[in-house]
C-alpha cells in the first residue's frame, strides 16, 4: 500500500466554474484519487478555493459585497457545486484561512532568513482617479509580446507570457476605465527565485518520467529566463496575507498582503492543516503528508493543473519550499509529477460568463446528472490536445456509451433474471468456454485498464472501460440466455449468473469515472462495498448463487435531438 497525495490546481473564488475549468484539474484529480483509493493505497485529496488577489476584490465590488463576506459565500457554493459532481476531496479549504495566514507568513520568514526574499523600490502604476496603486488585474492594456488588446496587469490570457504592469501598451484602470495613470515608486518584496535557478534547473532535470507538455513548459520558462525573474511577492491590496507581521525580517509592509500566486499554492499544505484541524488531529497528522523529516519521505505527490499553471508548479511553487528548506531543517515535499492538461472550448469558442456562452458548473447539474458530465468530459479530457465540447457528440456519448452500452446491458440482465428466476443469482450450469474466453478478454483489458489508469492517462482509460462494457453485450449477445432459457433452464443461469457478476464488476470498474451510477448499481446488487477486482474469474464468481438483487431504475435517459436542440441555442451566448 502507497501513500499518494493529490492536489488540484486551487479554482478562483470569482464566480462558478465552468466545464472547461473542471476537467483541467478537479475532475480529472478525482478519478484519479478514486482509482487510488479503490486499489487500497492511503490517499489525501486536497483542493480549496483560491480567494486573493485583484480577481477576488474585483468580483465582489461587482457584486457590491466585502470581499470577506463575497468569498464565504462563494466558497459555499463552490463547496456545494464539487459536491454536486461528486468531487471526493479530503478536504475543500480556502486559502484565506488562518492555517494558510501563518503558513505563508512562516514561509517568507524562512526565504527571508535564507536571503532570499529582499525589499526593493519599485516603479507601480498609480491612478490618479482611482486613488490607488493598480496591481495586476486592476490594470489592462495590450500585450507588448502578442498584441492582445485585453491583456491584464500580471499576465497576458493570450499568449500566457507573465507580465509587469509597466509592460502593458495603453493602459487603463480596471476599476473605472482612466487612462490617468502615473508611476510611482513604492517599496515591496521580492522573491529572488533566481538565485535558485541551478537547483530548480537540476530538479526538473531528474523529471525524467513527466509528460512533455509539463517539462516543455518548465524548461521554456527556465531557458527563456522568463519564469525565474525575481518577482514582486507583495500588493498594495487589503484582502489577503499581510505582509508585515510579528518576527517578519524587513519592516515598511504595513499594508501591503502577499501575492496572491504566493500564497495560493502554500494552501495545499495549509489546506491539509485544515483537514487536520476538522478532524480533531494533530499536526503530526497533515505534516506526514508534507514533511520528508516527519513521515513524508515515501510520499507519492501529484498535481493536476491546467496548462497555464505549470509555470508556478514547475518553478516558483517549487523555489518558495527549496528555499524555506535552506538549512535543511524543513524538508517539504515537492511534487512528484504534474500532469496539465490543453483548453477545453465550447463548440469552437471560448467559454465566456458575460456572454453566458457555455455550460457553467451549477447549470449543468440542473439540466442532466453529475455522471452524464463526468463521462463525457473524462472521454474526451483534453490530454494531447485542446478539446473541443460539442452538444452532439455530448449527446451521442451519452446515449450511445451511457444508456446503449452500459445502461442496456445492466437493464437487460437485471431484468431478464428478475422475470425468469426472481431476484436472487441463479444456480446451475457450469462455465463453457463462452465464460473462459469472456474471463480470458477481461483479463486482459482490466491490465490495459489498470495500467492506464495508473499513468493517468484518462481518456485512454475511458476508452478501454467503454471497451469492457462492449464485452458485457457481445457475451449477452453471443451466449443468447433467452434461446438457452427454452432448451436448457441450467445453462441460461450459467448465463445470468455471469452476466449479473459482470454488472458487478462494470460498476466497480466504473467508480472513479461515474461514481454516483456505480453505487446505484451496486447498492442494488446488495454490494455497496464492493472492492477492486483480482482475477476476472474470480470477480465473475463474486456474487454467489442466491444472493438477492433488485432491477435498479433506469440509468440513463437519453437525451433526445429536439432537447438537444434546446440545450444548444440556450448556450450559445450573444
Ligand atoms: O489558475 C487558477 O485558476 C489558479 N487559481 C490556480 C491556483 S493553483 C495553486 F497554486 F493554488
Ligand atoms: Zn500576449
Amino acid at each position: 500500500m502507497a501513500r499518494i497525495l493529490i492536489t488540484s490546481a486551487l479554482p478562483y473564488i470569482n464566480g462558478v466554474k465552468h466545464l472547461g475549468n473542471l476537467v483541467g484539474s478537479q475532475l480529472p484529480a478525482d478519478v484519479y484519487a478514486r482509482y487510488m483509493r479503490a486499489r487500497g493505497h492511503e490517499v489525501m485529496f486536497i483542493c480549496a478555493t483560491d480567494e486573493h488577489g485583484t480577481p477576488a476584490e474585483l468580483a465582489a465590488a461587482r457584486a457590491g459585497k466585502p470581499v470577506a463576506e463575497y468569498c464565504a459565500e462563494m466558497h459555499a457554493v463552490q463547496k456545494r457545486l464539487a459536491d454536486g459532481f461528486g468531487l471526493s476531496f479530503d478536504h475543500f479549504g480556502r486559502s484565506s484561512s488562518a492555517r494558510n495566514h501563518a503558513l505563508t507568513q512562516h514561509m517568507a520568514r524562512r526565504l527571508g532568513e535564507a536571503g532570499l526574499i529582499e525589499v526593493r523600490t519599485e516603479r507601480q502604476v498609480y491612478s490618479v482617479a482611482d486613488g490607488r496603486f493598480l496591481p495586476d488585474r486592476y490594470i489592462e492594456g495590450t500585450c507588448p509580446n502578442c498584441g492582445f488588446e485585453r491583456a491584464r496587469g500580471d499576465q497576458c490570457e493570450m499568449c500566457t507570457k507573465q507580465l509587469d504592469p509597466t509592460d502593458l501598451i495603453n493602459p487603463r484602470s480596471a476599476i473605472s476605465g482612466s487612462t490617468d495613470l502615473e508611476v510611482r515608486e513604492t517599496r515591496h518584496l521580492y522573491l529572488r527565485q533566481s538565485l535558485l535557478r541551478d537547483r530548480l534547473e537540476a530538479w526538473i532535470d531528474s523529471k525524467t518520467d513527466w509528460p512533455v507538455l509539463t517539462t516543455s513548459i518548465a524548461r521554456k520558462w527556465l531557458r527563456d529566463g522568463d519564469g525565474l525573474q525575481d518577482r514582486g511577492i507583495t500588493r498594495d491590496l487589503e484582502w489577503g496575507v499581510p505582509a508585515q507581521f510579528p518576527g517578519a525580517p524587513w519592516s515598511g509592509m504595513e499594508g501591503k498582503v502577499f501575492y496572491v500566486w504566493f500564497d495560493a499554492p502554500i494552501e495545499y499544505i495549509a489546506a491539509t492543516a485544515e483537514w487536520a484541524d476538522a478532524h480533531g488531529h494533530p499536526d503530526a497528522a497533515w505534516q506526514r503528508w508534507w514533511r520528508e523529516d516527519l513521515g513524508a519521505g515515501d510520499v507519492r505527490y501529484v498535481q493536476f493543473m491546467g496548462k497555464d499553471n505549470v509555470p508556478f508548479h514547475t518553478l516558483s511553487f517549487p523555489a518558495t519550499l527549496m528555499g524555506a528548506n535552506h538549512d535543511g531543517t524543513e524538508p517539504w515535499k515537492l511534487v512528484d509529477y504534474i500532469k496539465s492538461f490543453n483548453w477545453l472550448t465550447y463548440e469552437g469558442g471560448k467559454f465566456s460568463t458575460s456572454q453566458g456562452r457555455g455550460v457553467f458548473m451549477d447549470q449543468a447539474l440542473e439540466i442532466l446528472p453529475s455522471d452524464c458530465w463526468r463521462w463525457w468530459l473524462l472521454a474526451n479530457a483534453p490530454e494531447s490536445g485542446d478539446a473541443d465540447f460539442t452538444w452532439t457528440s455530448f449527446q451521442s456519448a451519452l446515449n450511445r456509451d451511457l444508456a446503449d452500452v452500459l445502461g442496456n446491458f445492466v437493464s437487460r440482465v437485471t431484468k431478464f433474471c428478475s422475470a425468469r428466476f426472481g431476484e436472487a443469482v441463479p444456480a446451475g450450469g457450469a462455465w463453457t468456454e463462452a465464460e473462459h474466453g469472456l474471463a480470458r478478454a477481461l483479463d486482459q483489458r482490466l491490465a490495459a485498464y489498470g495500467a492506464l489508469m495508473e499513468a493517468m492517462e484518462i481518456r485512454k482509460s475511458a476508452a478501454e472501460l467503454r471497451a469492457i462494457w462492449a464485452l458485457g453485450n457481445e457475451y449477452l449477445q453471443a451466449a443468447a440466455p433467452w434461446s438457452a432459457f427454452k432448451t436448457d433452464r441450467d445453462r441460461a443461469a450459467c448465463i445470468i449468473r455471469v452476466a449479473l457478476n459482470l454488472v458487478r464488476l462494470n460498476a466497480v470498474l466504473s467508480a472513479p469515472f461515474i461514481p454516483a451510477t456505480a453505487q446505484r448499481i451496486l447498492s442494488a446488487l446488495g454490494c455497496p462495498d464492493a472492492g477492486w477486482p483480482g482475477a476476472a474469474a474470480e470477480a465473475l464468481a463474486a456474487l454467489p448463487p442466491g444472493s438477492a438483487f433488485r432491477v435498479p431504475e433506469n440509468l440513463f435517459e437519453k437525451l433526445s435531438d429536439a432537447r438537444r436542440a434546446e440545450l444548444e441555442a440556450r448556450f450559445a451566448g450573444g
